[in-house]
């Protein structure tokens, strides 16, 4: 016999149902349930609603009642869609010097930045690395988000990034969050590479993106388009083979100059990252694209840059999402949800827009149909915020933390 869960009720439930995937949202359109609740079953929303109307609903089905006694909103557990969270050591010295006044260029070509993270990554095992992505989840977990992308990068190599991609498959077994793997063994260029440029791209893409398949470790592919990384024109046999064999593309894009969307368009990306140098004619191609615009406010924190021109994004009609690049580099805070509500402030987003980017937008962002709605039939990854207004919860800026989060129907969290 099927097992039932009832939970509720809550002061408020925003579903994030029935919103548009792309453009401006006001904070009039957002479903709000008051005094809603919810059934779950086999890891999946059964249905939502007002809380007489399901616990009569519940009464002919065989549940277990969780009786929610203090104010509580409920919202789809939220989703990063773009994070480095493999990765060994750490980068205080990149802080340093870019507050003495280097620029993250600069940093890179002395030694810093991404080369010295692949020195440290290649130097863990992968129980280390398996470890240290399970803490930094769990840590995620904690402060309600429930699904993480995470890259590969910090190898470089068929075999370093092998290592990274098979840590992340062994951590998803052990953590309660869903982690969703990405290819970006084209993060820069490897210093050690004995070879040109396409030669090592061609090398990934041969012999790297076959085993990616075979031992099913991604479905994702990326690149880091950019002076010092790679150009438009040397990843096309990269992203052409990537599309050929039928990976998702996104893109690391338009963070210190131009360029990477375009490509992102051009391969018809599923997301396209970054974008803070993204300009008028940037943005208008965006906007009437499917690539969704996800913007990384804690890079713009971290080395104190512009952030993504959100606002104008969303004006021209893009679909934006809001993730955290937890790296060890440009975005080490790793707090998703402070990070979501300074990019509101700063970029002038409803509540509606900004939860949007870490729910159903950042679930597109990742190709997820699952999860980011409170809807029958969907995931139920559910978190719940010890307040009776949904307002509070970005007003806060993220020191207001969910006491409450279902993984898959199942409380994970319970503060
Ligand atoms: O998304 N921009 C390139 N890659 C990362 C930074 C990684 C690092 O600095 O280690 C990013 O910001
Ligand atoms: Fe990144």
């Amino acid at each position: 016999m099927k097992k039932y869960t009832l939970i509720g009720p809550f002061k408020q439930i925003l579903t994030m149902a029935g919103l548009p995937l792309k453009g401006a949202l006001s904070d009039q359109q957002l479903t709000i349930i008051e005094n809603g609740g919810i059934i779950m079953v086999d890891e999946k929303i059964y249905s939502v609603g007002p809380y007489a109307q399901i616990s009569e609903e519940a009464n002919n089905l065989n549940v277990e009642n969780l009786l929610i006694l203090s104010d509580m909103v409920c919202l789809p557990g939220f989703i990063d869609a773009h994070t480095h969270i493999c990765f060994g050591g750490i980068r205080a010295n990149d802080y340093a010097l870019r507050n003495s006044g280097k620029t993250y260029l600069e940093i890179a070509k002395a030694g810093g930045g991404i080369w010295d993270t692949v020195t440290q990554t290649r130097k863990a095992s992968t129980l280390e690395l398996v470890n240290a992505i399970k803490e930094r989840a769990e840590r995620h977990m904690n402060n309600g988000v429930t699904t993480i992308e995470v890259k590969s990068g910090y190898g470089l190599s068929v075999q370093e990034e092998l290592k990274m991609l098979r840590a992340m498959a062994m951590a998803n077994e052990e953590c309660q969050a869903d982690l969703i793997t990405t290819c970006l063994a084209a993060h820069m260029f490897p210093k050690d590479y004995q070879g040109t440029v396409d030669d090592y791209l061609l090398e990934i893409s041969t012999v790297l993106f076959p085993i990616l398949k075979k031992e099913k470790l991604t479905h994702r592919i990326d690149a880091f388009l950019e002076e010092g990384a790679f150009s438009p024109s040397s990843i096309a046999p990269y992203f052409d083979k990537a599309k050929e064999m039928g990976f998702d593309i996104t893109v690391h894009a338009d963070q210190f100059s131009t360029g990477g969307s375009a490509v992102a368009v051009k391969y018809d990306a599923i997301s396209a990252d970054h974008l803070e140098a993204s300009r008028e004619g940037e943005i208008q191609m965006l906007a009437k694209s499917n690539t969704v615009a996800t913007a990384l406010p804690g890079a713009s924190i971290g080395l104190g840059c512009n952030y993504a021109p959100a606002r104008k994004l969303l004006d021209a009609g893009a679909s934006v999402a809001i993730a955290s690049d937890w790296n060890p580099g440009s975005a080490p805070m790793g707090n998703l949800l402070i990070q979501a509500a300074i990019l509101g402030t700063f970029e002038k987003l409803t509540n509606a827009e900004v939860l949007a980017g870490i729910t159903y937008r950042a679930a597109a962002a990742l190709n997820l149909k699952d999860r980011g709605i409170i809807e029958t039939g969907l995931m139920a990854d559910l978190i719940a915020f010890p307040t009776c207004n949904y307002k509070e919860i970005l007003y806060h800026q993220g020191m207001l933390l969910p006491s409450l989060v279902w993984k898959k129907g199942r409380l994970a969290v319970d503060v």
